[in-house]
């Protein structure tokens, strides 16, 4: 193993999973919409994903998630993977419209015994199951009336949350109600980059309010359906920097620092929206009806982050609402996975140093974190040393952390499979292991078998 060394020259730890303590749970992370496939098959009916990435010219690469990784039929084979490479937590989403094909009312048999036979399967291997709610594929039928934006969603959530916790809740513990609500509704309610490929600040502050509302509301129903459950909930977040030391940047900063890491995350601690750093949001007022500030709280026994890299923060007179912008980091020669996301694991540091300073955090997972490489397949090898460090690297930084008192009881890397990166396409490859889409060949990656003797020591 090389040595490597911090900013300042002093070598980061390395180690195995035994410097995290015995109770900690290593995992993986997937999601329905990237890796199943069988899109309309068996009585599923079409989510909004289905609908945009069958749309001309909104996919990088001109592909859809109709086939994927074939996961729905794949999912016995792939995961004797995961029971050989000794990886014992499987982060998995449940496709709403493929059990719910209307988004409420008539359950689809066939979706019901699919998620069935997958935590069977798991429990089979002994993998332990970790179900995420919503991953993003919300059923189109809900879409048509609105989406996110309507709020008749905290009822059809409600419905869809309770139908998942009452099914799976004898066999299933572990639980998160959404992930990263503020790309789901930032990336497809505001930016229209992501679907259901809406635009606009109100389409935005509508979602996000509903969202917010829908974290505590899943909670709760979780709280009720399943006897002894561990529950969280997700979110994408990143460290942010001022580009300089000058205060029109450092405000610039901690405005961008509300909106990325503190905006869902505070509503469900009681706090509200951090709305005093973010004047120009105020208009989400506008969404909140009744006594909808105390039904954001939710004690969640875990926050599970996500996150890749870190932001650099400029003030900017022309961005409107916020007056800031992201500086790429492709314009600072940084170190850049295939994303063009930099490099940065003291990043992750810090974040869990700055959410383990909030009361109510008790514990937290960082439930996603990885990198997408240029991998080779080189017959049935794929070397790809790239994302061994950048785990390891990562690795050191969380143990760091943990040392110092950050509550941090998980990892689960994103991700098993490569797999259908959203607007990206199929060009960026995430996962462990590497799959030949031609033909739906899995290869082991190197990095899977690292991350097998890391955890198993
Ligand atoms: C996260 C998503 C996940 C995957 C990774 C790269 O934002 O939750 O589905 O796309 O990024």
């Amino acid at each position: 193993m090389s040595v490597l060394l911090n900013e300042q020259g002093v070598p980061l730890l390395t180690g195995a999973a035994s410097d995290f303590g015995v109770n900690f749970h290593w995992g993986i992370s997937t999601s329905a919409y990237q890796t199943e496939g069988a899109y309309l098959d068996d009585g599923k009916g079409p989510s909004i994903w289905d609908d945009f990435s069958n749309r001309k010219g909104k996919i990088a690469d001109g592909s859809s998630g109709n086939e994927a990784c074939e996961f729905y039929y794949r999912y016995e084979q792939d995961l004797h993977i995961l029971k050989e490479l000794g990886i014992k937590n499987f982060r998995f989403s449940i496709s709403w419209s493929r059990l719910l094909p209307d988004g409420f009312g008539t359950v689809n048999p066939h979706g019901l015994a699919y998620y069935e036979r997958l935590i069977d399967t798991c429990l089979k291997f002994e993998i332990t199951p970790w179900i995420t709610l919503y991953h993003w594929d919300l059923p189109l039928a809900l879409e048509k009336k609105g989406g996110w934006a309507n709020r008749e969603i905290l009822h059809w959530f409600q419905q869809f949350a309770h139908l998942c916790a009452s099914q799976f809740g004898d066999r299933v513990k572990h639980w998160m109600v959404l992930n990263e609500p503020l790309v789901f509704t930032g990336a497809g309610y505001f930016f229209g980059i992501h679907a259901p490929g809406k635009k606009g600040m109100s389409n935005f502050l509508a979602a996000a309010h509903h969202a917010a509302m829908c974290q505590a509301i899943g909670g709760k129903v979780l709280r009720e359906t399943v006897k002894d459950a561990y529950i969280g909930t997700t979110v994408s977040c990143s460290h942010v920097t001022p580009h300089s030391e000058q205060s029109r940047h450092i405000k610039a900063a901690q405005k961008v620092d509300a909106l990325i890491n503190r905006f869902f995350v505070e509503p469900f601690l009681g706090l509200g929206y951090p709305l005093k750093e973010l004047k120009g949001l105020n208009m989400i007022e506008k969404f909140v009806k009744g006594n909808d500030m105390d039904e954001l709280a939710f004690d969640f026994d875990f926050l599970g982050i996500q996150s890749y890299t870190r932001e650099i923060v400029k003030h900017s007179m022309f961005t409107p609402v916020i007056r800031a912008k992201l500086v790429p980091a492709e314009k600072r020669s940084a170190p850049l996975t295939a994303m063009n996301w930099e490099i940065y694991p003291e990043g992750m540091y810090h974040l869990l140093k700055k959410f383990s300073a909030y009361k109510g955090i008790k514990k937290i997972i960082v439930t996603e974190n990885g990198a997408a490489f240029e991998d080779l397949a080189e017959g049935s090898i794929v070397r790809d040393a790239q994302r061994i460090d950048y785990l390891r690297i990562h690795l050191a930084q969380i143990r760091k952390a943990k040392e110092e008192g950050a509550p941090v009881e998980g990892y689960f890397v994103w991700t098993f499979l490569d797999n259908f990166e959203w607007a990206e396409g199929y060009r960026p490859r995430f996962g462990l292991v590497y799959v030949d889409f031609k033909n739906q060949q899995r290869i082991i990656k190197q990095s899977a078998l690292w991350y097998a003797e890391y955890i198993s020591k």
